[in-house]
């Protein structure tokens, strides 16, 4: 199992020394919000940037905005791996595009309301699919198990597609919700308060893995 710190409940006063806490993770999780498509605000390309440039692992950019197409440039950072964007955002046929263009891995993520069929035009665009756990805003929220049935249709339809996107989920991840995230076929796994609100981050992200 990949493990994707989200960094969305560290310390950002001392946002260094966080990032060196989870140093042993796969990549670093960043929660974008705009305060419109999501009901919070959280940090823009100015933060991220410097985060690109203090950490060594591969960033995995979750874009919680109405607009991605306006914010695709302001996040392409040497280190950028995946630019993820919702399927209720506005334009996503043509911020695909521009994932493509810059040379970043497509991400797309849908809402615990939204169903699998909806992204299904996309998905042989798609590197990875960022199945929500939780409605998103906010960290620290419970996981909703019944996502799980998304998980196994992406499975069932990569296969029978042939297609090689990596499924990843995001919300309410920890040592009680991993083992079914696991068995239902999850590459990547997202996890915020969880790894830092451990005592040991180090040890939350084995616990995961
Ligand atoms: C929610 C974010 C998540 C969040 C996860 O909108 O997309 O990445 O930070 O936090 P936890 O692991 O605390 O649920
Ligand atoms: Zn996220």
């Amino acid at each position: 199992m990949l493990i994707a710190p989200s960094i969305l409940t560290a310390n950002f006063a001392k946002l260094e020394e966080e990032l060196i806490k989870i140093e042993t993770a796969d990549k670093i999780h960043l929660d974008v919000m705009d305060g419109h498509f999501v009901p919070n605000i959280s940090f823009g390309p100015h933060i991220a940037r410097s985060i690109s440039k203090v950490s060594k692992l591969p960033l995995d950019i979750h874009l919680m905005v109405t607009d991605p197409l306006f914010w695709i440039d302001q996040f392409v950072f040497s280190n950028t791996e995946y630019l993820t964007i919702h399927v209720e955002a506005n334009d996503v046929k043509e911020t695909i595009k521009k994932i493509k263009q810059a040379n970043v891995k497509v991400g797309i993520s849908l809402k615990p309301k939204t169903k699998v069929y909806d992204i299904i035009p996309y998905l042989s665009q798609c590197d990875l699919v960022l199945v929500m756990t939780v409605e998103p805003g906010f960290g620290g929220q419970s996981f909703m198990t019944e996502m799980m049935d998304k998980v196994v249709e992406l499975v069932k339809l990569r296969e029978e597609k042939g297609l090689d996107f990596l499924i990843e989920v995001d919300g309410g991840i920890s040592d009680q919700t991993i083992d079914i995230c696991k068995k239902s076929g999850v590459d990547m796994a997202v996890a915020g308060s969880y790894i830092f609100n451990h005592k040991d981050p180090i040890e939350a992200i084995k616990s995961l893995k």
